[in-house]
């Protein structure tokens, strides 16, 4: 159904133009592939059985707090139209296809005593169109969809929240595992933990300071933890499969080489990505994290830490519960120190623990504020995880360009994945850094959270406006196809 034609001549003149690329040839067995979420694309929010969750009622309920009062009711119409996505994957080309599973289709309470069959078939259909067409699933668990029953009673601020997810991850093990061989538990914790729960940015909109983003994180950490557990003993030796969590994080780059600036950065990223990596494949929360809150909580007059204390039986079950390093990226950040750990002392604050402030420079090319093209910062980012975590295999799970056109001749889309993949490159053959697949964000143009349908990240295109939520494939994609066929950025790869 969709042409695999090879190029738009726009695009081929395009890579002949860029002489800056790697001419490296991308390693045998290297994976490309694309992504989406589940309440980004898939619409029909309330039928065929499925239960209202947290983006729905928020979408709903605070219609001001969305551009252009938008929500996901119908978003791209994946629900009926996930053929027709496959079809497009096809033509593409991919190895792999990044989707998730919404918990309230399967589970319409959030909790095991009503399992909806109707929203198991879907996603069974949807694996088994897949095998038939050589594409293989990752397949997220959780992309931020919480049934809205979970979170009446506290969402990821109650630890029990942590079983219901292992409860729910079991039976997606048991009915879909056959197909499913790379589970992806929990996408992105920190954007939910620092947007959801500390600055109010996305759902459920909390501005929790003090700990918010503390307890959030401690309760997706048992909640990963328990369901790779899971995973590991009862369905492991008879499925084969694979398991880890993604986990997001921009570059922080010094914002100059005074050891304030070196610092700080290290500091910034500990407080933002060591949160979440460090009790998985290290154990227990960072150092500096746990030292700065601490000093800071008995500052203030607490009789103990703002930040959860894992006890040594948890610090245990947790590290090690990943076979992989999901990593989610789109930018880099400029890093100064705000203020030290026993400076500005009063207003409880995740920000003022950390005590860093980062900004983006002008010049790095950027239509939205959180996606900035900075291509050294995404090679820096893979060798610092791949260093700091003790060498494990990188499988880039989302990276992609964020326009507010949408416009299907997207130069700077191809120019930043191009670069970005450039940049990969040289991390794998010049850094030795162990990164085995690419996964752009996003295939489809799609509801970008509190930024509605105004910025664009799709290599396909979504008509918005019409019923049909027709698909046009951008230069992007052509030229995705492209590098998907020769394995090679530029015109001839050594
Ligand atoms: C599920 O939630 C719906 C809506 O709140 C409620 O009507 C129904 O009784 C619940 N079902 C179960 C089995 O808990
Ligand atoms: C820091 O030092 C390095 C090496 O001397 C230099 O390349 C870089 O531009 C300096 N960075 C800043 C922000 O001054
Ligand atoms: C990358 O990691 C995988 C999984 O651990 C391993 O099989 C492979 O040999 C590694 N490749 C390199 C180049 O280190
Ligand atoms: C909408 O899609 C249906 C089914 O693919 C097709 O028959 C119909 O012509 C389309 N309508 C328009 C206006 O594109």
């Amino acid at each position: 159904m969709y042409s695999t034609t090879l190029l738009t001549t726009f695009a081929l003149s395009y890579v002949l133009a860029k002489s800056d690329l790697s001419n490296r040839r991308f390693p045998d067995g290297f994976k490309f592939g694309a992504a989406t979420a589940s309440y980004q694309i898939e619409g029909a929010w309330n039928i065929d059985g499925k239960g209202v969750q947290l983006w729905d009622w928020y979408t709903h309920t605070y219609p001001d707090r969305i551009d252009e009062q938008d929500t996901g009711d119908v978003a791209c119409d994946s629900y009926h139209k996930w053929r027709e996505d496959i079809d497009l994957l096809k033509a593409l080309g991919v190895n792999h296809y990044r989707l998730s599973i919404s918990w309230s289709r399967i589970l319409p309470n959030g909790t095991v005593n009503n399992i909806n069959p109707t929203g198991i078939e879907y996603y069974k259909n949807i694996f088994k169109t897949l095998r038939e067409n050589d594409i293989e699933p990752l397949v997220t668990l959780y992309h931020w969809d919480l049934p809205i029953t979970l979170h009446e009673i506290g969402g990821w601020t109650n630890p029990l929240i942590a079983e219901y997810f292992a409860e729910y991850a079991r039976i997606c093990f048991r009915e879909f595992g056959e197909y499913v061989k790379t589970w992806i538990t929990i996408n992105e914790p920190q954007s939910t933990c620092s947007g959801g729960y500390t600055a109010g940015a996305k759902a459920p909109g909390y501005s929790l300071e003090a700990e918010g983003l503390y307890l959030c994180a401690y309760v997706h950490m048992l909640a990963h933890a328990k369901a790779y557990h899971i995973y590991d003993e009862e369905f492991r030796d008879s499925q084969n499969g694979r398991i880890s969590i993604v986990l997001d994080s921009a570059w922080s780059e010094p914002a100059s080489n005074s050891t304030s600036d070196i610092e700080a950065a290290q500091t910034n990223i500990e407080f933002g990505l060591g949160i979440y990596a460090n009790p998985i494949y290290l154990g227990n929360w960072p150092k500096i994290v746990i030292d700065n809150v601490a000093t800071r909580s008995t500052l203030e007059g607490f009789v103990r830490s703002r930040l959860p204390q894992f006890s040594q039986e948890e610090i245990d079950f947790i590290k090690g519960t990943a076979d992989f390093f999901g990593l989610n990226t789109y930018g880099t950040g400029l890093v100064t120190l705000h203020n030290k750990v026993d400076e500005d002392i009063g207003i409880p604050s995740y920000t003022l623990d950390k005590g860093t402030t980062s900004w983006a420079d002008p010049s790095w090319p950027s239509d939205v504020p959180w996606v900035r093209q900075v291509p050294w910062g995404f090679r820096k980012l893979l060798k610092y995880v791949y260093e700091k975590y003790g060498h494990p295999e990188i499988v880039v799970t989302e990276n992609g360009w964020a326009d507010k056109t949408g416009t299907l001749n997207d130069v700077d889309r191809i120019s930043y994945i191009s670069q970005y993949l450039s940049a990969l490159l040289d991390a794998y053959y010049e850094d030795g850094v162990n990164v085995s697949g690419y996964t752009v964000w996003s295939l489809l143009d799609n509801f970008e959270w509190t930024n509605g349908y105004t910025q664009k990240l799709g290599i396909v295109q979504v008509d918005f406006h019409h019923d049909n939520r027709t698909r046009t494939p951008k230069d992007s994609y052509y030229w995705y196809q492209n590098v998907l066929q020769t394995k090679c950025l530029v015109e001839n790869c050594i």
